[in-house]
């Protein structure tokens, strides 16, 4: 059985070779093996897990048949299942069952069972779009099991076969307008005689406790389970605690037993004694959450497992994504709101910066709060993560904020971008004597904090800018090692403390002040849509510094042909080797002191395993060759003097709008929170200029300790809380006590490493959170080319081509002139943005990374717009209206979705020659 997977007409071997890892790989093996074939593959091939063998009669050899038994009809009805079905479903098995199979078919099944002499089958079907995003197909379709005889085997494939052609399918497809074409794969497996089986979710869909696995175990095989016959034993671990936290016995009645003649299984009661026994040993747990865990940091998403076991060995049957949860087990509300648009909770995030971050908002927040006098709750926590991403404390806050008169909940979640979850509006504050004075105090307290802070910041930055100097000239390598752990631990716990604190206590009193400043706009004439510009055209602000240099540079080498020619003809490893030896022709000067400069950015700023620029110049010079490339209409400079003007314009109507008597004050106004704002970008710049010294010292520790044998391997620091890697240096946590607490953290980081949660957790949300892929269509999809609504974060409207970027990775794609489609921006994209036409992404608000680069260019931008990526497709033509954050789709025909398309020529569909698009290419991350 040597078939390689594309000569998928046949029948396919656990041993046959697959296509190399196309783009579309996972959506490819779905569409000849079904969602349950490709499980079982990925598991066994890929993830090397206890699998039974297992060979898969592909989807097309299905097709084919029908085929060959002249049932065109039936195959047509596939290709359209919201249509009628072509005969009645007892008329429809018939002929299925008369079918004859095709010899090729037959005799690969029978050489891969003629292996197994003395082994009994499970015949399982394995739908093409079961298992996925529509859920709703489990359990509708057919599986037999134990089954011996080639023809008890062919009746019993037939049998998944029919399970297709079913009304409930049909409705299913009719209610969905979904036109996905539908496909049958079988998956013939030796069968596991269990004595124990059962099912495992990696994380606790109802808990939602991101380290807190769920068994549920029965005796006998797993069938008694999932039909629901059996109520099972419940079993909860804490991996990460690595303890069993509870376990519900339950009283099995029955088992289901293999019997030796059709339908092969039976259940049969068990005597009470043996009922109410525990299925599993607190060992076995454990080994069951062991395999569970690595299923899980492989897939990098929560898995649910159907699991058996015979004589002590547990086998692997099935892992398909959870894509629902609930938060039982969170106490308050939680988000990522402001953390994720060039934030901490992009992606999944090492344990070490979350708790950098965590370190600062802790030492922060409740100070701020307590300082307005809001009295935030004792001993609060401010900042936790959940399935490996930093959220802060939303209902803690709320809570205080209620305390000031003109608080609604609803208002407040709409400007962060949460989707709200109640009725009406939510909390709403009380007026009255009380709240009224702890209002004015408040505001009174934030304005004096203001005025004072643009005093005490230019002072503050300068000296930061000097301690900066200082830690450049220091070579921490030839620290001895004491010096170095003494340095590391005051550099960690105060002066980055101090940096970082400083930042974030600004950007509290810039939220204030902003939505202080909105409220009096928005008691004016003034066309609020035009708001966002008032905060923009900031001239210097430190991100666009880098950008206008590299404009600078442009035009330097531009003025100079063979200088032109030799950074437009040579590869960036080329010119960083040049750098490297000391080279000055070409202006390479130039490149070196934009790398000491503004070497401190990169791909993801907040995420300490990335390099910075410093490190690897190929990035920068790839950016400068992008520059050089495009035509001098881009020109950031000339677009952020233009946004000037216009800043100047919206000013004098905001003017013009205010009352005569108060148009001074509100002149004055404008000016200190545009001025504050700029601090506020001064003071991220000099934060993320303080993570490129975080990031030495870390690697220099990190060094050192690898050397010493404390660490095991690369990036193993990255891995630990800051605290913990504080009290490794210090010897306070024993060496293999280290190794075995990064061993888990890394388990931790990769098991949710691919899945997007949701941007809320906690007692209101969950069960419609996780927004995998699995979100009902109905919820995703505005009618066709109907508006879909965002948060306005860059004025102006304008028609082009949607680019839907995954990653930075994928950001070569993006053409001059593109609207910019994504989940989220990092400043490291910034470079990126001059060519772009406009900006969609699905998180962020109008103080964001995305929404500030855009206004600085004059480019439209739509923030927060819900699934964005999966409403737009790559090459799109769409519309969007960044004043009234609406984007525009285009009219579409039917909603197809071409990773869950069974193939439709029967032949001759390789790997390339599959439709690789961006959603199913995000299919094969998720
Ligand atoms: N190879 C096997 N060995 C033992 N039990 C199996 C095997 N395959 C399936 N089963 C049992 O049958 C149950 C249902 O089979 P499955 O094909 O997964 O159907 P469904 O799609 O309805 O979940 C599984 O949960 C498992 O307990
Ligand atoms: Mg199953």
């Amino acid at each position: 059985m040597s078939h390689a997977i594309t000569d998928f007409t046949m029948v396919v071997g656990q041993t046959s070779e697959i296509p190399g890892e196309t783009e579309n790989y996972a959506g490819l093996l779905r569409r000849i093996l079904g969602g349950k074939g490709a499980s079982l593959w990925e598991l066994s091939n890929k993830m090397k897990m206890p699998v039974p063998a297992f060979c898969c009669i592909t989807a097309c050899a299905f097709t084919e048949t029908l085929r060959y038994n002249q049932l065109d009809s039936l195959v047509q009805w596939l290709m359209h299942p919201d249509q009628p079905l072509p005969a009645s479903e007892a008329r429809i098995r018939d002929l299925i069952m008369a079918c004859r199979i095709p010899k090729g078919i037959a005799a690969d099944l029978t050489t891969f069972t003629g292996r197994y002499p003395e082994e009994r089958f499970a015949v399982r079907s394995s739908g093409t779009v079961e298992d996925g995003a529509e859920t709703s197909f489990a359990g509708l379709f057919e599986s037999v099991l134990n089954v011996q005889k080639t023809e008890d085997i062919l009746q019993a494939v037939k049998t998944c076969w029919c399970s297709l052609f079913n009304e409930r399918v049909q409705t299913y497809m009719t209610r969905q307008h979904t036109a996905v074409p539908l496909g049958m794969a079988v998956v013939i497996q030796q069968l596991i005689p269990a004595e124990k089986s059962g099912v495992m979710f990696t994380v606790d869909p109802v808990h939602g406790a991101d380290t807190e696995m769920l068994i549920e175990a029965t005796f006998g095989l797993g069938e008694a389970l999932v039909s629901g016959a059996v109520t099972p034993d419940q079993y909860r671990y804490d991996w990460y605690q690595e303890q069993e936290s509870d376990r519900t016995i339950a009283e099995k009645e029955h088992q289901c037993v293999r019997i030796n003649e059709a339908p092969f299984v039976r259940m049969e009661p068990l005597p009470a004694a043996i009922a109410s026994h525990a299925v599993l040993t607190t060992t076995e747990v454990r080994e069951l959450a062991d395999l569970g865990l690595q299923i899980q940091m492989q897939s990098g998403f929560p898995v649910d497992i159907e699991w058996a076991c015979t004589g002590n060995q547990f086998y692997i049957l099935q892992s398909r994504p959870i894509t629902q949860f609930g938060y039982t087990s969170i106490n308050g509300e939680w988000t990522s709101a402001d953390y994720r648009d060039g934030g901490v909770s992009s992606t999944v995030c090492t344990p070490y910066m979350a708790s950098l971050y965590k370190y600062a908002l802790d030492g922060t927040m409740g100070a701020y709060l307590e300082r307005l006098k809001l009295s935030p709750a004792r001993g609060s926590v401010w900042q936790k993560s959940f399935f490996g991403r930093p959220y802060w404390n939303l209902s803690e806050v709320k809570k205080c904020l209620a305390k000031i008169p003109g608080f609604n909940e609803r208002v407040f979640d709409q400007g962060l971008g949460i989707s709200p979850r109640y009725q009406g509006d939510g909390i709403v504050s009380k007026t009255n004597l009380k709240t009224l004075l702890t209002g004015i105090r408040a505001l009174l307290i934030i304005r004096a904090n203001v005025k004072r802070k643009l005093k005490t910041t230019p002072s503050f930055s300068l000296g930061q800018h000097r301690r900066l100097q200082e830690l450049a000239a220091m070579n921490f390598s030839t620290l001895p090692d004491d010096e170095l752990f003494q340095f590391y631990q005051s550099f960690i716990c105060k002066e980055f403390f101090v940096n970082e604190s400083t930042y974030f206590d600004l950007i509290y009193d810039n939220t204030n002040l902003n939505g202080l400043f909105k409220d009096e706009v928005e008691k004016t004439r003034f066309d609020m849509s035009q708001f966002p510009l008032l905060i923009s055209g900031l001239s210097g602000v430190s991100h666009m510094a880098p950008m206008e240099r590299l404009w600078k540079m442009r035009d330097l080498i531009h003025a100079d042909q063979d200088c032109s020619y030799y950074w437009l003809n040579s590869s960036s490893e080329q010119i960083a080797t040049d750098l490297q030896h000391g080279e000055t022709h070409y202006h390479l000067n130039s490149l070196r002191v934009y790398l000491r400069e503004y070497g401190h950015h990169s791909q993801r700023e907040l995420d300490m395993l990335v390099p910075r620029y410093a490190e690897v110049p190929e990035m920068v010079i790839e950016q400068l060759q992008d520059v050089l490339r495009q035509g001098s209409e881009k020109d950031p400079r000339v677009r952020n003097n233009e946004q000037q003007i216009r800043m100047n314009t919206v000013k004098r109507e905001l003017l013009h709008a205010t009352p005569l008597l108060k148009r001074r004050k509100m002149s004055q106004r404008l000016e200190q929170v545009r001025e504050f704002l700029w601090w506020r970008e001064e003071l991220r710049d000099l934060s993320i200029r303080y993570y490129l010294y975080v990031r030495k010292i870390t690697l220099a520790v990190e060094a050192r300790l690898l050397k010493n044998g404390i660490l095991a391997q690369k990036d193993d620091a990255f891995f630990l809380d800051m605290p913990d890697l504080v009290a490794v240096v210090r010897g306070d946590i024993p060496p293999d006590e280290a190794r075995h607490l990064v061993r888990k953290n890394r388990a931790y980081y990769l098991s949710f490493a691919h899945y997007q949660i949701a941007d809320e957790v906690g007692e209101r949300y969950g069960m419609f959170g996780g927004s995998q892929l699995s979100t009902p269509q109905s919820e995703v999809q505005p009618a066709d080319g109907q508006t879909v609504t965002g948060v306005s974060g860059s004025p102006g409207m304008i028609t082009g081509v949607a680019r839907v970027i995954s990653d930075i990775h994928d950001a070569d794609r993006l053409q001059p002139d593109d609207i910019l489609v994504t989940r989220c921006t990092d400043p490291g994209w910034t470079p990126k943005f001059s060519m772009l036409k406009g900006v969609v992404t699905e998180t962020g608000g109008i103080l964001s990374h995305a929404a500030v680069i855009c206004r600085e260019y004059g480019i439209p931008a739509v923030l927060a717009v819900k699934h964005a990526t999966r409403i737009i497709q790559d090459g799109d033509i769409i519309t969007i209206d960044g004043s009234r954050g609406h984007v525009i789709p285009p009219v579409r025909e039917a909603q197809l979705h071409p990773e869950d398309l069974a193939d439709s020529s029967g032949h001759g569909l390789s790997a390339d020659q599959a439709p690789v698009t961006a959603s199913a290419t995000k299919e094969a991350t998720v």
